[in-house]
């Protein structure tokens, strides 16, 4: 049985200079033996609508985006909070995501998920966090939950748009680590099933 985990990352917000896209970078430098992280740029996927989707299929970035989620071992989502909620860009993707294409496959079921967020205030994006726990229930995607990483005024712990807080790159190795043990785990059960 291969132990090698391949994750992969997205964030909710497209600015060039994303405090929350930084975490994933961050993310990059701080993995596991034998994990690999791959990052998509949610730039180019359209807006969600049912017509183009029953009239065309799906739009070429979205199955771009459905095939590295079907690829993945795990999914690592930075999300940025609008509103006490995730920003229109991250939720807009999942909802493509979480629908079955002509293969009848459901890409974010039974994925596991770490979650990371960074914001200029005082909250670290918690509430938006939370939110995403929400729609993990109906997608089923299997979040950890612990160490959260919710990085608070995040402004004075990035330097040039890289992650240069010790105690927040700690949380976010942890926050990895942890995603890649639960995704072996989650494998493990599976195995067993299978095995009987
Ligand atoms: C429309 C909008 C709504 C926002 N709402 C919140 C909020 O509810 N809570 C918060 O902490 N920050 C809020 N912010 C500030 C964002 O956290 C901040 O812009 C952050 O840098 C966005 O993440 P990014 O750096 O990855 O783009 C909001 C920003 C925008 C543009």
């Amino acid at each position: 049985m291969t132990t090698s985990v391949h994750i992969l990352g997205f964030s909710g917000s497209l600015r060039q200079k994303s405090l929350n896209t930084g975490l994933l970078h961050a993310a990059s430098e701080l993995l596991p033996a034998k994990t690999t992280l791959e990052i998509v740029h949610l730039g180019e996927i359209p807006l969600y609508d049912q017509d183009l989707l029953d009239a065309q299929g799906f739009p070429a970035a979205v199955e771009h985006f459905r095939q590295r989620i079907l690829a993945a071992d795990a999914l690592l989502i930075a999300t940025p909070e609008y509103n006490y909620s995730i920003t229109g860009v991250l939720k807009n993707a999942i909802d493509w995501a979480s629908r079955p294409g002509p293969d009848k496959k459901l890409p974010l079921d039974d994925k596991p998920l770490g979650i990371m967020g960074a914001s200029p205030g005082l909250y670290g994006t918690a509430r938006a966090q939370y939110h995403l726990r929400q729609i993990a229930v109906f997608t089923n995607m299997h979040p950890i939950n612990k160490p959260e990483v919710m990085v608070p005024q995040a402004m004075q712990k990035f330097s040039d748009g890289r992650l240069t807080d010790e105690q927040s790159r700690e949380f976010v190795r942890q926050h990895v680590a942890e995603l890649v043990q639960w995704t072996l785990r989650l494998r493990g059960t599976a195995d067993r099933q299978i095995g009987g």
